[in-house]
């Protein structure tokens, strides 16, 4: 079994040899914790793809440090002749708010292998706000880092969840603790006339987003450029327990003629609607978040909580409705929607 290793300088010393050696580690983020490995070498990458049993059509982010757009073209990271100069200054201000959970998709450099990109003549680079990513990167380079789950399932956000999906794969996973925020970066693209399109809904609020990001628009501005995130497949983020979206909160729902001799755990938002689950269904294990409404706390605590529930070896799990009227309004609702949408099919009596 790979280890868990705390950060400190011999661990990370470690980490840093195991990735110049072209082997993975895992790396807490603040979103949640990457599969790790030499952004720039087609060997480490090939080994990304085959631990997470990723398809190769579906590209990495390189985490990179807080570096501007001199600095990333002198690096030949990105290739910035083929910017706009109205896109050019959109992400110049949307890189003033690295290091953080924002991920944008800029065109590809001579640096950058084939591979990292899958193919595509654009590169996802994201500076993470993780002071254990930022220390391994300033020892390593750039890194890429896909969530270090296996394709397709709940992304992990504690150390031991890295452990559990990938084993061996790994060398080691330093320990960062549990991800503050719990949901991944929101992926951006800057369209040439300066407006962005999101790729991915996450942790950043789309407003700050808009605030940031809205160029003047003007007169013959181009048509939107079609931009594609190859890894925002329909099914995903799921637990391996077949999942179901429930049309009404569990006590209003007859589930048991659909059930049948098969066990069942619930996931209500609200921690009110356990007591009311439990009387209704006393023989379906229920499960609140410890979140209190609050829409932060909820986004940190859904992936452990989804792992919780298919660890409970239950044959099917159910989920109330999203977004719950108990949850406030918040940027986060998209990432949190967009998540249960597609690791749940709907529930059909
Ligand atoms: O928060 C995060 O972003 C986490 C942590 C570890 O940084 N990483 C993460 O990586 O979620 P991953 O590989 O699970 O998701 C990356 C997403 C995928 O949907 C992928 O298709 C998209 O970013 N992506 C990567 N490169 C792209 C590109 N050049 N164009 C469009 N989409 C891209
Ligand atoms: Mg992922």
């Amino acid at each position: 079994m790979s280890q868990v290793l705390l950060p400190r300088p011999d661990t990370y010393a470690r980490a840093a040899a195991a990735i110049a050696s072209g082997q993975l580690v895992g790396l807490p983020t603040e979103t949640v914790y990457g599969l790790a490995g030499d952004g720039l070498n087609p060997e480490a990458i090939a080994r990304i793809y085959a631990t997470k049993e990723r398809p190769r059509f579906n590209p990495l982010i390189l985490h990179i440090p807080p570096w501007d757009l001199e600095e990333l073209a002198g690096r030949e990271l990105i290739a910035p002749t083929r910017l706009s100069p109205r896109a050019r200054a959109t992400i110049a201000r949307l890189m003033t708010a690295w290091p953080t959970s924002l991920t944008l998709i800029l065109p590809r450099g001579a640096a950058v292998p084939d591979l990292t990109t899958a193919g595509l003549d654009t590169v996802a680079l994201r500076a993470p706000d993780h002071p254990v990513a930022q220390r391994l990167i300033a020892m390593t380079g750039p890194l890429a880092a896909p969530s270090a789950n296996r394709s397709g399932r709940v992304s992990p956000t504690r150390a031991k969840d890295v452990v559990d999906d990938l084993g061996d794969g790994v060398d080691c996973v330093l320990d960062g603790g549990a991800c503050t925020v719990g949901v991944e970066s929101s992926v951006v693209h800057v369209q040439s006339d300066g407006h962005i399109v999101i790729l991915r809904a996450g942790a950043w609020d789309p407003k700050r987003l808009q605030a940031l990001g809205q160029a003047p628009a003007a007169h013959g501005d181009d048509l939107p450029e079609a931009p594609r995130s190859p890894g925002t497949g329909s099914r995903h983020y799921a637990p391996q327990t077949p999942f179901f979206a429930l049309p009404s909160p569990i006590g209003q729902v007859d589930l048991r003629d659909w059930l049948g001799a098969r066990t069942a755990a619930v996931l209500c938002w609200d921690a009110q609607h356990v007591a009311a689950a439990r009387k209704a269904h006393p023989d379906i294990h229920a499960l609140a978040l410890d979140a209190d409404g609050d829409p932060a706390r909820t986004a940190r605590a859904l992936y452990a909580g989804l792992r919780h529930l298919d660890q409970l070896d239950v044959d099917v799990l159910l989920v109330e409705p999203f977004p719950p009227r108990s949850l406030g309004q918040t940027g986060l609702l998209h990432a949190l929607g967009d998540r249960m949408a597609r690791a749940t099919r709907p529930w059909v009596p």
